[in-house]
């Protein structure tokens, strides 16, 4: 079967291609090419079809490739990644990393993908992943440390992902404990890490990262959160998404690099820098209850500091917060 990328690398937003044309480059029938067409548009992607000319994208496509994701991690990171695997489609990028040879200590594996069936969120949510419109990263590395130490990692992510947006030019960006990744309140990037079982009592530790970069172009999109994407956010943006996912390896990279060294700390200090939280009321949703308070910022540990109506400090390990309406 013809593959849709073959035909979208012949495709472009200002210039038709007939039919003729593709099935020739591409050495298929013509209904082939039809059928692929129908196939890319099942996707999302808006083709134009104009009588005589012939097909059309409607707006550019940026596509990954994993030799453009390679040429823009530095050596020093090279040497850090032992396989990346880039995806057309899988059902999410976190079982597919659960699947993969466990890399050496200090190494790590990564896969990005065009689309997502069963993108997964936190809280058994879905992760709505249209094709070529953001990015979904996995990342796969042997833990060598004891599970428990690990809650630091998902604010230690979430601020290292925050910088790296700000980079790029995305203005109001801030960090929701305990990691999600928002501007002016609507979410933009979020962080899901799993373990997948232990080998010999080594955990596979997953950390899983979808940035929205043109989730707009998807009219048709149906969220039950407000978000928002980096197209939207810095219209003008030059980083293409091979760059924007280099740049996501290399920091999570870094953080894992980091954690393992027991050097996390320097990191976690800048969480009040960018707590879209500190000083508001807000409800914090655990497994069985709903608890008011007010966040005073995260520990040493990553956990939640939530001051009770009591005004006692509470601790806390796991579960969601939202600010309360006034
Ligand atoms: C959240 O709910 O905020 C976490 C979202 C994490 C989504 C990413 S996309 C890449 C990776 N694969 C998945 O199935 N989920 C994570």
């Amino acid at each position: 079967m013809l593959n849709i990328i073959d035909i979208l690398k012949l495709l472009d937003h200002q210039s038709y291609r007939s039919g003729q044309d593709l099935a020739d480059l591409l050495n298929v029938t013509r209904s082939t090419i039809h059928n692929c067409i129908s196939r890319i548009e099942d996707l999302g992607i808006k083709i134009e079809r104009t009588h005589g000319l012939g097909y059309r994208l409607q707006q550019p496509l940026d596509l990954l490739s994993k030799e453009i994701i390679d040429q823009n991690l530095s050596a020093d990171m090279k040497s850090k990644i032992e396989s990346l695997v880039c995806l057309q489609e899988v059902d999410s990028t976190n079982r597919y990393a659960s699947e993969l040879d466990l890399p050496p200590a200090g190494k790590f594996s990564a896969v990005v993908a065009e689309k997502q069936s069963a993108g997964k969120g936190r809280r058994g949510r879905e992760w709505v992943s249209p094709f070529a419109a953001n990015l979904y990263l996995s990342l796969v590395w042997p833990l060598e440390k004891p599970l428990q130490t690990t809650s630091v990692l998902s604010p230690s992510i979430a601020i290292a992902i925050a910088q790296m947006i700000n980079k790029i030019g995305v203005k109001n960006v801030g960090v929701k404990w305990p990691n999600d990744i928002s501007c002016d309140n609507k979410k933009l990037a979020g962080i899901l890490i799993e373990c997948s079982g232990e080998l010999n009592g080594q955990c596979k530790m997953i950390v899983g990262a979808g940035l929205n970069v043109y989730m707009s172009r998807y009219q048709s999109i149906n969220i039950d959160q407000s978000w928002t994407d980096i197209e939207s956010q810095v219209p003008n943006a030059s980083y293409t998404r091979n760059e924007i996912a280099a740049m996501l390896i290399s920091e999570i990279t870094q953080v894992l690099t980091l954690f393992e060294e027991n050097k996390v700390n320097d990191l976690i200090k800048m969480w009040p820098h960018w707590d879209v939280m500190k000083n508001h009321q807000v409800n914090l949703y655990t497994e069985h209850e709903v608890k008011v308070g007010i966040a005073r910022g995260i520990n040493n540990d990553g956990s939640l500091l939530l001051e009770t109506e009591s005004g006692e400090i509470e601790t806390i390990v796991m579960g969601e917060v939202s600010l309360r309406s006034a």
